[in-house]
């Protein structure tokens, strides 16, 4: 039986780290320059809890600094956008997060707004998800929102160029699915972002050279919405708790068994996309870092 070649996001994700933390050598002998990232977290979802952590960490580890800041769930939205202002002054700062979901008395999109665009790694502002559409470059470059870049990192690595591909998205949300067909279609593929609503869902992904999944159902993409050859990034981190007490097991969008006998390639979960969001925020904060110190940004 056919098998797909797993892309290994944890060892790219690794190499990208190394090529982050010598820019970093570069940019503090050369430049004098230490990039430094602020991660707020509102709140105790434990989830949130892990990734900011693991955030923290890999900055310090690439020789950046770490700016952490935790506010309670019940802090104000007023409260949280005076810590926000403070980080866009802190000339230390190059690169700010908050960390989603937030509790649900604010409201997201108003708290994203106020980040200054040339510090949001996120890459969620509406400045940015602008410059993304119209492809802005240079000095009208986007941020590129962290989990999408991973993708086409991945993507670009194992498959060169991909002018002319199809490429299905299924998922729609401004973290991933919109963002990831922006970048997929500026590198010229023929782009379908597809949903929960998408008729015939199975046979929309079948289409697909490159299938990204980003809908958050646990193994909901099976083996025979896919097309012989395809690529399969799947963005799906679903936690399925054991039975009877068994241990926890973390699965993607994709059923990757099925899968793995009928694409060319595929990442798995974990170790694929994963791995690749925090290192993309790593490199995201060095870019920042350069352009508003105006330095040229590095190629990641
Ligand atoms: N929550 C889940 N993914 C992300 C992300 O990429 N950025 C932020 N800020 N919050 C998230």
């Amino acid at each position: 039986m056919a098998s797909a070649v797993t892309i290994d996001g944890k060892a790219f994700a690794a190499g990208l780290r190394e090529r982050v933390a010598k820019e970093v050598t570069k940019l503090k002998a050369e430049q004098g320059l230490t990039p430094g990232l602020a991660v707020v977290l509102v709140g105790e979802d434990p989830a949130s809890q892990v990734y900011v952590r693991s955030k923290g960490k890999q900055t310090v580890e690439t020789g950046m600094n770490s700016f952490e800041h935790k506010m309670d769930a019940s802090v104000s939205q007023e409260e949280l956008l005076a810590k926000v202002e403070e980080l866009n002054a802190d000339p230390a700062v190059h690169g700010i997060l908050v960390q989603l979901p937030l509790p649900s008395h604010m409201d997201d999109l108003a708290v994203i707004d106020a980040i200054d665009p040339a510090k949001d790694v996120d890459g969620f502002h509406a400045i940015n998800a602008g410059r993304l559409m119209t492809g802005g470059k240079g000095a009208a470059a986007p941020m590129v929102p962290c989990t999408p870049l991973g993708c086409l990192l991945l993507l670009r690595d194992h498959l060169g160029s991909l002018s002319g591909l199809t490429a299905v998205v299924v998922g729609r949300s401004n973290i991933v699915g919109k963002p990831m067909g922006q970048l997929l279609l500026q590198e010229s593929c023929t782009v379908t972002t597809a949903h929960s609503r998408t008729k015939d869902l199975p046979a929309v992904c079948r289409e697909a050279d490159i299938l990204v999944a980003a809908v958050g159902r646990p193994e909901m993409i099976r083996g025979d919405w896919i097309k012989p050859g395809a690529t399969v990034i799947d963005v799906g981190i679903n936690r399925i708790e054991g039975e009877a007490g068994g241990k926890a097991r973390l699965v993607g969008d994709v059923a990757t068994a099925e899968a793995r006998k009928v694409a060319g390639a595929i990442t798995p979960v974990p170790g694929g996309v994963g791995p690749m969001t925090i290192a993309c925020l790593l490199a995201n904060t060095v870019t920042a870092a350069c352009r508003q110190a105006g330095i040229e940004a590095p190629d990641f």
